[in-house]
């Protein structure tokens, strides 16, 4: 239907051989393939990350709460700007998230001063979310979680393969949580991690991811245990064996689709660099950081018909998107968060995500620029 979408798979005969020899082998839930790619992607990562992988990012970023004992009576803080998944699990483990702003218009990861501003006695978490797959200012907000004792969690859905100061995100708090939803840098279509360098927590997390119970399925198939004891709470939050399979094969692609992603950014910020009600963050790359390119938004100025944008872009057959609206404007939490933010409210008013992917061809990003420029001249 489009002509141009906002995000295309990678996908060619490498993941259809892959989702054929798992069916071949005739066993589909949690196995082999989950436990090489926890394997893999803790490889990926650095030396001494332990993975777990799980059904989706949000399954992740539950656990990671859940697992570190967040629930009533505790305060996290997460990003304003950010995908309701990190409200949605602070709330449902009966903690009251707690939103912090983000830096500037050219820079829209959460602002480490803004989190310590928001830290009450009551705080125990703190969420960052590695936006479009920026790397957050880590250092800062390391040195703030570490004077508050704060548990650090990297919601790293946009920042597979993104680096901070040479270490990947993922890897820079106590837990890194990843989602391999379909438009994501690897994609399984549903799937999700989470990573560690502390082996116990990952241990207990593996736990429940599957209930609780001391052994999975696929032990008792192979013979290797007969029952199972239930030594946690858990849930049922299993990976499957085709997406893990999957998983393999994105993963192998990962670094060069990244590079690809961040090459399309630069001509996109070529193209479109002289216009004056646009402004582009990240536009000049920190020097210490590396972005997956996950996404490109831009920010229109105040007065820009954003609507007008979006419909004239549809009308053309390229799709865009809204990365976030404001979390304190959803039905649900219009009451409960109220908690207005002078930046993060102005980017989700803003804001347009414009295609990006890997196989999106510069004569397209041309199309694209070319649409926007037209429509500004004429509104
Ligand atoms: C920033 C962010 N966090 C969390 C999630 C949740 O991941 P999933 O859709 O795999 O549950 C997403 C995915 O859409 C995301 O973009």
């Amino acid at each position: 239907m489009w002509k141009i979408p906002l995000f295309d798979l990678n996908y060619d005969a490498r993941e259809q051989e892959a989702v054929s020899e798992v069916l071949k082998s005739k066993w589909l839930s949690a196995g082999e393939k989950t436990a090489a790619f926890e394997k893999e992607f803790g490889k990926y990562l650095g030396i001494g990350i332990h993975c777990c992988a799980v059904s989706n990012g949000t399954a992740a970023l539950h656990l990671a709460l859940l697992s570190q004992g967040i629930g009533l009576g505790d305060e996290v803080i997460i990003s304003g700007l950010t995908f309701v998944a990190d409200l949605n699990v602070v709330m449902l483990t009966g903690a009251r998230p707690v939103t912090a702003d983000i830096k500037s218009f050219d820079d829209w990861n959460v602002d480490p001063r803004d989190i310590e501003k928001k830290i009450t006695k009551k705080t125990k978490a703190v969420i960052v979310v590695h936006y479009a797959g920026w790397p957050c200012d880590m250092d800062e907000i390391r040195e703030v979680c570490k004077k508050n004792r704060l548990i650090l969690i990297e919601d790293a859905a946009h920042s597979p393969g993104a680096e901070y100061k040479h270490q990947k995100c993922g890897t820079l708090g106590d837990c890194g949580c990843f989602s391999f939803f379909s438009n994501k840098n690897l994609s399984t279509g549903e799937g999700g991690m989470i990573t560690s360098g502390n082996p116990d927590l990952i241990r207990k997390i593996k736990l429940m991811r599957s209930h609780g119970m001391t052994s999975m399925t696929i032990d008792r198939h192979q013979g290797r245990s007969i029952s199972y004891d239930i030594v946690v709470p858990g849930l049922n939050y299993r990976i499957d064996e085709i997406k893990s399979a999957l998983g393999l094969v994105q993963l192998k692609k990962l670094n060069s689709a990244n590079t690809r992603r961040r090459q399309l950014i630069r001509i996109y910020i070529e193209h479109l660099k002289g216009i004056n009600a646009i402004t582009i963050p990240w536009k000049t790359f920190p020097g210490d950081r590396i972005t997956s390119g996950h996404i490109f938004p831009i920010l229109l100025d105040a007065g820009v018909d954003r609507l007008g944008l979006i419909q004239a872009l549809k009308s053309k057959g390229i799709q865009t998107s809204i990365h976030y609206p404001a979390m304190n404007e959803f039905e649900y939490y219009r009451k409960i968060l109220n908690q207005p933010l002078a930046t993060a409210d102005q980017v989700s008013k803003r804001m347009v995500t414009l295609p990006l992917y890997p196989d999106l061809a510069p004569e397209q990003i041309e199309t694209i620029c070319n649409e926007i420029k037209f429509f500004l001249t004429q509104n």
